[in-house]
């Protein structure tokens, strides 16, 4: 696997998880402790959990001027944020199985943390994206999260799913194609490296999957048409009208679509939940997006 990247950047990125999982160990991981008991004592978790469990399709349409017409109407099917339980989910499995197996879609892709927590075992959560495998199209992408690891790769490949690691891949269709380019999760890591995802293409249509919306401005500095992208989970628990009370992420692009200076760009609200398993104002979703070439 080594020989894929460039040298030393596993072992770096295995460092970095290691850290990580030392340091929220050490602490205790207080966020996670005091948000659990709040909502316990709030008498509002059977609620929030079943607004978690409410998975909506969104549908979201991108128009592309230059986009080659045998791809016009293109349709991408989006997940993101799974954060399998350790407990495993068989109702939140279950749930995006089915919503899933009713969507047509021409490919399916992941953008990232399909672990609960950041640290710890993975089976669970590659044992979820084994059984949702079946259910997604024959090309099927995924990138990685802040609360994956590098290490899961092999598994993942193993299940028929294609990792990209920052790194490209060409998607036939039509008589025509496009590039989808793959970053590692720049949100906590930082060993993303757009330019290497670019010199691995093979067209000039790129479709980028980044775990966070962070990477606006590199996406604009690399000509890409469509940035997918999750990690904020809208905001998972809300004010009414969708007011997050607080966000992880530093740019405004906390949900559904948004435009930056030439590149379109959407990020999903997530199928899961991070931290505690509850939403409010903020509905869990999948969403199927369709490429419409403007002429
Ligand atoms: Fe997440």
């Amino acid at each position: 696997m080594n020989n894929r990247w460039p040298p030393g950047f596993v072992e770096k990125r295995l460092a970095r998880e290691k850290k990580k999982e030392q340091k929220l160990v050490l602490s205790g991981d207080p966020i996670r402790r005091i948000a659990q008991a709040s909502l316990l004592l709030s008498g509002m978790r059977a609620r929030g959990r079943r607004n978690a469990l409410n998975l909506q399709l969104e549908h979201n349409e991108f128009s592309l001027p230059h986009w080659p017409e045998q791809l016009h109407d293109f349709r991408i099917l989006h997940l993101s944020d799974l954060h399998i339980p350790e407990t495993g989910d068989d109702e939140l499995i279950s749930g995006i199985e089915q919503l899933t197996r009713n969507t047509p879609h021409h490919l399916a892709v992941l953008t990232g943390d399909y672990r609960d927590r950041s640290f710890g075992p993975a089976a669970v959560a590659l044992k979820g994206l084994a059984r949702l495998r079946n259910a997604l199209s024959d090309n099927a992408i995924l990138v990685l999260g802040n609360h994956d690891s590098i290490g899961t790769v092999g598994d993942m490949e193993a299940m028929g799913y294609r990792v990209l690691v920052n790194e490209a891949a060409t998607i036939e269709h039509a008589g025509s194609s496009f590039d989808v380019l793959g970053l590692d999760d720049p949100s906590y890591y930082k060993q993303h490296d757009l330019q290497r995802c670019v010199e691995q293409g093979t067209t000039r249509f790129r479709v980028l999957l980044s775990h966070s919306p962070d990477t606006h401005q590199l996406a604009q500095e690399h000509s890409v048409d469509v940035l997918l992208c999750g990690h904020t989970h809208g905001g998972q628990l809300c004010l009414p009208g969708g007011y997050p009370i607080r966000r992880n992420s530093h740019v405004n692009l906390l949900s559904g679509r948004w435009e930056f200076n030439g590149v379109q760009g959407y990020t999903s609200r997530g199928a899961g939940t991070s931290v505690v398993d509850a939403r409010f104002n903020c509905p869990p979703e999948l969403t199927l997006h369709q490429l419409k070439t403007v002429i």
